[in-house]
């Protein structure tokens, strides 16, 4: 066992892209006797330390579960805290992650989403466009089966219009027309997808994407997720034996 305390693990397989299903807010707030909403935000300073944190260790893509197309059947007043949330974190997050090399990127349906996190999501990308460090890529309402559904239209559109044809459908053919497409090839499909807060699910969490992805489950509700922990699941990463099928 690698201790924990080290500062870099001394592990070759760091995941290369890691996706993390950001749960437990309401229930960490609950525990303080606190609104929900102040669970959310505990939680964004645990994707700030989280993400320095993946980028130090050498991840190259973190795909941050931040908003489901599922979350909008909340009560309206936490959906607006949610959505004001890219406001904030672009004053207050966005200026330490430049400083990182972090580049923001967005995975969702970006339609639906209010003015304002759209210009903040909008500003913070434009910021750190250039950054080649880690790229920190929230999916903002974002839903694995919306997903699939909007990649089929555009492809039997293509395929009506005669740009495609139906033979050409393929695997890779199929990754093109994804949310994650705008990531480079080798870094589409999530090494590790951790979720927190004991839930033993993915909740249309890139479900493509997510084929030979190596699950991590912890107990541990989101605003508590520290760079321990963090480092605690690369080192169970690392004794994960992936065989994709071989032997
Ligand atoms: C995750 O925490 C954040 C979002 C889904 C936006 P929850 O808000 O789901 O917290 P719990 O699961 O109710 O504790
Ligand atoms: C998944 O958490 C979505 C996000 C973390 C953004 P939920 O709390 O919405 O998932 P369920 O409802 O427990 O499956
Ligand atoms: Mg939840």
């Amino acid at each position: 066992m690698i201790p924990l305390t080290r500062q870099k693990i001394q592990n070759p397989l760091i995941p290369v892209h890691v996706g993390i299903i950001m749960d437990g807010n309401g229930r960490w707030a609950k525990k303080r006797l606190k609104p929900r909403v102040f669970g959310h935000k505990a939680g964004m300073d645990a994707l700030q330390k989280v993400t320095i944190e993946a980028a130090n260790q050498g991840v190259k893509v973190l795909t941050v579960y931040a908003f489901s197309t599922e979350n909008w059947k909340r009560p309206k007043d936490e959906v607006s805290f949610i959505m004001n949330l890219p406001v904030e974190f672009f004053d207050r997050y966005v200026p330490e992650l430049h400083k990182n090399g972090v580049k923001i990127a967005v995975i969702g349906d970006r339609s639906a989403l209010p003015k304002a996190t759209l210009s903040a999501l909008e500003r913070a990308m434009e910021v750190t466009k250039d950054n080649t460090g880690l790229v920190l890529n929230f999916a903002l309402n974002y839903g694995g089966r919306a997903e699939l559904v909007t990649a089929i239209h555009k492809i039997v559109r293509e395929v009506q219009e005669g740009a495609l044809n139906v033979n050409q459908i393929d695997e890779d053919l199929v990754g093109d027309y994804l949310e994650t497409a705008t990531l480079s090839k080798d870094y589409r499909d999530p090494d590790l997808i951790i979720r927190t807060s004991g839930e033993l699910r993915l909740s249309n969490f890139l479900p493509w994407q997510s084929a030979y992805s190596e699950l991590y489950f912890t107990d541990t509700l989101w605003p508590d997720f520290d760079e321990a922990a963090f480092r605690e699941a690369l080192v169970a990463f690392g004794q994960r034996k992936r065989r994709f099928g071989g032997v």
